[in-house]
């Protein structure tokens, strides 16, 4: 079917209490891996690009891929600009066939970051298509702690890494998070129809172990009722049931990606889990085929190694079987990944 807005696939999901899964694509074997996970399990998806992604691969490919995906799929399927930070990125990728915008002012002073998103608002409904914006600072790892730091910090047992990034890194992120009267007044004078609203998660994190502050997401979803988008999906802490295991003590408030989905959260972007991934799988095989000259050998495994994470995601999300698509639940789709007959290769 033709890529589907955000808005189509997020407002049926708030409406019905589940989540639907962003998924960054930064090559053709992870943009075809999601759209398979989510065919495969009858589940609406976006596939996003960020600004490097786009730089990449090039806004044309990037577009095309999406679009020809989308055609083939079963399901809804949405092509989403991640974490655009100028208007002429978001005007380039309206021109090309994005159907969903993003515009990332959070460092700008709010005044500012009004004004940007009002404007970018203006011109993509004018066309009918939706905008995510962002206050308040999902923050990175990378600008939190050296590339030492972290390789020390993941050589230890996950509860002694929770120990120290709490120390580190927890009161920065506690200075970030959202305030509900801004977010109230940010979606009033801009019109957005999703709010990327920092509510403690950290960009680039791992091992699902960083709690998020419930008691904010639940008053900022309260005051703006509209679809609230997680960003730093990757470490966020999943259930409150893996804490104990993981060393996690949670503080007044805090609590998991799934009690988040509960009070708010409806889009939830993923990156590094599926990048990770896919590198471990790549190199996995690489491992085992010392000399292979094919590279399809290496990234075959990879693309099947993404969409089975993806489909973890999207169990957790809970918008499997919500795809609209009877007869896409236990399809295999048709990722080209079978075997090449001799002559073909
Ligand atoms: P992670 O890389 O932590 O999953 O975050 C992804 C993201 O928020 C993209 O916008």
């Amino acid at each position: 079917m033709p890529l589907a807005t955000s808005r189509e696939v997020l407002l049926k999901a708030r409406a019905e209490g589940y989540a639907v899964g962003a998924f960054n694509l930064n090559n053709m074997e992870m943009a075809q891996a999601i759209v398979q996970a989510a065919t495969e399990l009858n589940s609406p998806v976006i596939v996003q690009a960020s600004q490097g992604a786009i730089k990449y691969a090039g806004l044309e490919m990037i577009t095309a891929m999406a679009r020809v995906l989308a055609d083939g799929a079963p399901v809804p399927v949405v092509l989403h600009l991640d974490h655009g930070t100028d208007y002429k990125q978001n005007v380039k990728c309206l021109r090309a066939g994005f159907t969903s915008l993003m515009f990332d002012g959070h460092d700008l002073p709010l005044e500012q970051n009004i004004a940007m998103t009002a404007n970018i608002v203006d011109i993509a409904h004018s066309v009918g298509l939706p905008v995510e914006a962002e206050i308040g600072s999902v923050l990175t790892i990378e600008n939190l702690l050296t590339d030492a730091e972290m390789a020390e910090i993941r050589a230890l047992e996950i509860p002694k890494q929770f120990e120290i990034l709490r120390k580190k890194i927890g009161r920065t992120v506690e200075e970030h998070i959202a305030k509900p009267e801004e977010a109230k007044r940010f979606v009033d004078e801009t019109g957005v129809d999703f709010l990327a609203a920092a509510v403690g998660s950290v960009h680039g994190l791992w091992l699902d172990i960083w709690p998020l502050r419930i008691d904010r997401l639940k008053e900022i979803f309260e005051a703006t009722q509209i679809p609230i988008v997680s960003h730093g999906s990757s470490g966020v802490l999943i259930d409150q049931s893996h804490a104990i295991e993981k060393g996690v003590e949670l503080l007044p408030g805090e609590g998991s990606l799934k009690d988040a989905i509960k009070v708010g959260y409806t889009k939830i972007n993923v990156a590094t889990a599926l990048s990770m991934e896919f590198n471990r799988a790549m190199l996995e095989a690489a491992g085992k085929r010392p000399g292979e000259k094919d590279p399809r050998k290496l990234l075959g495994p990879a693309r099947d190694a993404v969409v089975a994470k993806t489909k973890e995601y999207i169990r957790l999300f809970e918008s499997d079987g919500k795809g609209g698509s009877p007869a896409a639940s236990g399809s295999t789709g048709s990722l080209g990944g079978g075997t090449v007959a001799r002559g073909e290769e």
